[in-house]
Formats: C-alpha cells, sequence, structure tokens
C-alpha cells in the first residue's frame, strides 16, 4: 500500500502565534484574525491543497514575567490579544466539507457539565470533524485571572485533567443512548425518556450529582482527543486519555538522514513507551491511539512486551 502522510495548518485566533513579527510583512494579513473572511480563507484554502486539519493553539493568560509587564508582548502582539478559539469553527466548518478541526481549550478553567455541552455543539456544527487538544495551562496569570494565588501545582493539574476527563466521557457517552432521539412529529415526541440516564461522578475534584447531559449524542460523540505534555505525568495522561501526541518541540527533532533517524528514535523510545503502555493497559485498540511519528514510528501491540519488542525490530 501506498504510504499517506498527514498535512495539519497550524495557526491561533491572535495577531502574533509562534512566527514573532510576521505580522508586519506587507503581505501577512494576521491582523484580520478577528474578522469572519479570514477564517473561512484559512478553512478552504488547505481543504482545497487536502490538508486533513485546521489545528488551533490557545492559551488563557498572556506572558507578563519578562520586565514585570506587558511592554514586549503587546507591543510585538505575543499572543495578545487573543481571541476564544472555538467560536471560529461553525465559520470554518461551513465553509469545508472535509476539512478537520483541531481546538486547544484549557480544562483546568472549565468544569465537565458545561464544557461538555460546548464540545457537543461544536461536533454538531461541524458534523463529527472535531478535534479537542486538552491542555492544563501554565500561566499564573490565567490562575490570577479565576481568582487563585497562582497555577496548581503540575502534577495536581494532570491528577485534575484525569478526573475531569472521568465526568467528561460519562456525559457524553453515558447519558444519551443511541436512538434516544426519536424526533416523531406524529407521536408528539422528540426523545424517549427512558433512554435518557443520570449521570453521577463523585471524583476527586468534579462531581456531577444525577444529572442528564444537556446535549443530543453528536456525531462522534467525543471528539479526537490530542495532548502535548512531554513530561512524566504527561505522557502518562496522553496514553490514558489522548488519541494522539505532539512531539514537536523537542530539541532533538532536527537533521536529517538515516542516521538522524536513528538518533530521534532512541531518543523518543522511553517517552514512546511512557505514553504507549497506559494506552496499551487500557486496552484501547491498535489505531485508536497515535504519537506525531513524523520522525519516530511507534509500534503498538496487544502488551506493552510486544510494543516494545516490535520497536527493537
Ligand atoms: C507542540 C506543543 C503545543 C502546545 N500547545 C499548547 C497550547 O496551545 N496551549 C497551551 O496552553 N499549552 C500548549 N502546550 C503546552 C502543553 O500543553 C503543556 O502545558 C506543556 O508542554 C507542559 O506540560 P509538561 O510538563 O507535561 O510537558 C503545547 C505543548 C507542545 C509541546
Amino acid at each position: 500500500m501506498s504510504k499517506q502522510i498527514r498535512l495539519n495548518a497550524f495557526n491561533m485566533n491572535c495577531v502574533g502565534h509562534i512566527h514573532h513579527g510576521l505580522w508586519k510583512h506587507p503581505r501577512d494579513n494576521s491582523v484580520d484574525y478577528n474578522k469572519p473572511d479570514y477564517w473561512i480563507e484559512l478553512a478552504q484554502l488547505p481543504e482545497r491543497g487536502l490538508f486533513d486539519n485546521v489545528f488551533l493553539a490557545d492559551i488563557v493568560g498572556v506572558y507578563d514575567v519578562l520586565g514585570d509587564g506587558i511592554d514586549v508582548t503587546a507591543r510585538e502582539a505575543v499572543q495578545l490579544p487573543v481571541n476564544e478559539p472555538t467560536y471560529v469553527i461553525p465559520l470554518m466548518a461551513h465553509a469545508t466539507r472535509h476539512l478537520g478541526f483541531g481546538v486547544t481549550c484549557n480544562l483546568t478553567y472549565e468544569y465537565p457539565y458545561l464544557f461538555a455541552r460546548r464540545m457537543a455543539t461544536l461536533d454538531h456544527l461541524t458534523m463529527g470533524r472535531l478535534a479537542w487538544n486538552i491542555v492544563t495551562g501554565y500561566l499564573d496569570s490565567a490562575a490570577r485571572g479565576v481568582g487563585l494565588k497562582q497555577q496548581i501545582d503540575h502534577d495536581d493539574r494532570y491528577d485534575r485533567g484525569d478526573d475531569f476527563l472521568a465526568a467528561f466521557y460519562k456525559l457524553l457517552e453515558g447519558s444519551w443512548e443511541d436512538g434516544a432521539v426519536l424526533a416523531d412529529r406524529v407521536r408528539a415526541t422528540y426523545a424517549g425518556p427512558a433512554r435518557i440516564h443520570r449521570v453521577f461522578h463523585d471524583g476527586p475534584y468534579y462531581k456531577v450529582d444525577g444529572v442528564y447531559n444537556l446535549t443530543e449524542p453528536s456525531p462522534q460523540r467525543t471528539p479526537v482527543l490530542f495532548q502535548a505534555g512531554a513530561s512524566q505525568r504527561g505522557k502518562r495522561f496522553a496514553g490514558s486519555q489522548g488519541a494522539g501526541e505532539d512531539r514537536r518541540q523537542h530539541p532533538h527533532a532536527g537533521g536529517r538522514g538515516r542516521a538522524a533517524l536513528r538518533r530521534h528514535q532512541d531518543f523518543f523510545r522511553p517517552g514512546t513507551a511512557a505514553s504507549r503502555n497506559p494506552a496499551i493497559l487500557r486496552e484501547r485498540v491498535i489505531g485508536d491511539y497515535y504519537l506525531n511519528g513524523a520522525v519516530a514510528p511507534v509500534p503498538m501491540a496487544a502488551t506493552p512486551e510486544r510494543a516494545s519488542a516490535a520497536e527493537r525490530n
């Protein structure tokens, strides 16, 4: 079989994403980020070029540490101003048919009950083309914006993430059965109440006390999940929850040729096992879990031992 390549466009709902200073170029139109046509073009262009996905980064908070203020951040538009990332997705979905949409949302400042509705609404409006890049934040300024003194500790944020996801799955997967929606005009019954169930979640951080999920099932129910943390705890979270992991930030990802590829693989191997093995132990099926494998192909198998053996061959 011929090999397939996945193409993903990367942007953020702001002027200065990661290519700082580029907004000043006469042919750059990032300053139009707050206009609908900007996003429609951003969707239609990659779809025409057979891209698979548009991926939107996001941060909550601002970079206010350098010089104890936002002088550079504001002058250079370093991810400030930054608009809410989810609103542009229905614009892009309406203008395309096949493109997927990955959106970054920070779970630390959300509640599963409300967030599940937001994701399901987007999954409806994209007709099942949604992915959520799960982040837990890294800025104290965000924490202060919601009344905390500083960020919640690193590993605690991932612990909260596990709990959040457990409630999130229950809401989206466990409340409305398939077939609960009848839309039966003759019998004047939109949905069958016997097939809509209460959700209970009593976790260490989040409680959901006998509520019905607000949305009817969307095409995917749970969107495709991404997670990019590279710490040991982050990888464990990715293996347990995410469908994809992004390793682009690693400093060793440069270089060409077979020797460079071998170096990459050696570098990635311990991390690969750290995130892949929780996925295997949760009996996630092959194909349900991907690492960004451009430089480090990741074999999956029925057990961690077999996966490691396959990796060595
Ligand atoms: C490629 C990549 C993209 C990321 N994009 C975002 C983002 O858009 N928003 C965000 O809040 N964090 C983003 N992060 C940060 C991670 O979610 C995470 O907070 C960070 O890597 C620290 O977690 P760790 O200690 O587990 O690595 C990104 C990280 C990487 C590697």
